[in-house]
């Protein structure tokens, strides 16, 4: 019989996948708040929010609906020279939860495209200003942001596309000072990052257009975690040096950390640009922002088309994506979703707190507002660890030897805290 898995391999390239040696994929057939379900009506529980997507679970109502309306009533538009109500009502919507300051939204498709056009305005800020030569950008060693060229070249010290390294413009990385629960050598490595910093920003005096970094945690280079202080001091640095300030909350926007916006954590700091996507319509369609000041903006408007921002996609703004936002936006907006994110993290600290009773192969805890995340000591163990956290119905997909849950915000707190028994009981088989 032919299989669906079979068919797949025949025809389907998947993403960041060794296609020789990865392990046949799994059909998922439906899928519905926290639980996928294989064609086997086997359930897993998606503890990553299906590669940090789905914020309010899966096959939500209330955003399945707003999407069928919309499709009823206009399903796409050309965004250039025309606009729409849904596109708008979102923008509206979060300007309630935003810094004030950050008043116009560029749209695009995924978090790849919000980094690319926060690093093209970036750039052609300061040229259209008349500076000559602010083309270098500053980043975190270990920072991740997409596969387009720009958002790989100030993603390269991530280490996921090294193979593209000369073609890369320029970008220079500052030590990233991540931290864990116990961790006596954090000052040490806070000083280490400043002064690296100070020393760029003594060489290249003049030559740096904006400094791009992911506020609070990095994501795929494994669920690093920084102090706010640490944050705030870098960019105070860069504040006195006329350098743009990206924060890439394509993973950590609406509600992640624990906030709407980690930035919310960084009392004083308001960055140029804002980069939104993923949770941004709960995981139903592709849709991404990149939100700026008025005096980015500015800075873009002349009498021909020189000085304009030449950037655009076809689906640009989309209104069916643009109305799962509003809906999305509207559940992140209900107590409940709040109540469930403190929970979230309330189950994370028991279940921490057991996994470190009861395993010793574990190292390095770490949480944030709805993130969870801690090592293995074993990195040899990694891909069976995956496997038996497939046969046990967990989603789960370490990063090298992190081991993180990311659940969606509809996860009960019996879901969560079976899901920490478990982990724990396959670790300890494995040891
Ligand atoms: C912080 C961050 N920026 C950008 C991206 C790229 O987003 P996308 O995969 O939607 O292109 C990711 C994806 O994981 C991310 O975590």
């Amino acid at each position: 019989m032919t299989t669906l898995s079979n068919l797949d391999k025949r025809m389907i390239w998947h993403p960041f996948t060794q296609e020789k040696t990865a392990p046949n994929v799994i059909d998922i057939k439906k899928a519905s708040g926290s639980y996928i379900y294989d064609q086997n009506n086997k359930a897993y529980l998606d503890l990553i929010s299906s590669w940090w997507v789905n914020i309010h679970g899966h096959c939500n109502i209330e955003i399945a609906n707003s999407i069928y309306e919309q499709a009823k009533t206009l399903e796409h538009v050309i965004f250039a020279g025309f606009t729409h109500e849904a596109a708008i009502n979102l923008c509206k919507a979060l300007r309630t939860i935003l810094p004030p300051k950050l008043t116009k939204f560029f749209f695009s498709d995924n978090g790849s495209t919000a980094v690319e056009v926060a690093i093209k305005m970036a750039y052609q800020y300061w040229h259209n200003l008349g500076y000559k030569g602010k083309s270098i950008f500053l980043s975190f060693e270990g920072g991740y942001h997409g596969d387009t060229f720009g958002a790989m070249s100030v993603g390269m010290e991530s280490g996921f596309n090294t193979q593209f390294k000369e073609l890369f413009f320029k970008v220079l990385a500052i030590p990233y000072a991540d931290t864990w629960d116990g961790d006596l050598e954090i000052e040490v490595k806070e000083r280490k990052a400043i002064k690296v910093l100070q020393e760029y920003l003594t060489q290249y005096q003049g030559k740096i257009a904006a400094i791009i970094l992911e506020p609070l945690i990095q994501g795929a280079k494994g669920m690093r975690i920084c102090r706010t202080e640490f944050l705030q001091n870098i960019i105070k640095l860069i504040r006195q040096n006329n350098i743009l300030v990206i924060f890439d909350e394509v993973m950590t926007g609406f509600g992640r950390t624990g906030t709407y916006f980690a930035l919310d954590q960084l009392s004083g700091i308001v960055p140029d640009f804002l980069c939104l996507s993923k949770g941004i319509t709960g995981g139903f369609l592709p849709l991404a922002l990149t939100i700026t000041n008025d005096d980015i903006y500015a800075a873009f408007l002349g009498d021909d088309f020189n000085t304009a921002f030449a950037h655009g996609h076809s689906y640009t703004a989309n209104p069916l994506a643009c109305s799962a936002a509003i809906a999305s936006f509207n559940l992140l907006m209900k107590r409940e979703c709040k109540t469930a994110i403190q929970n979230i993290n309330s189950v994370h600290h028991t279940g921490i707190k057991f996994l470190k009773e009861k395993c010793k192969l574990i190292e390095k805890f770490r949480i944030i507002g709805t993130i969870c995340a801690f090592d293995i000591k074993a990195k040899n163990l990694m891909t069976i660890m995956k496997a038996r956290f497939l046969d046990e119905g967990l989603l789960l997909r370490p990063l090298s030897n992190t081991i993180y849950l990311l659940p969606p915000y509809c996860v009960s707190r019996e879901e969560l805290e079976n899901a920490y028994d478990k982990i724990a009981e396959i670790i300890n088989s494995l040891e």
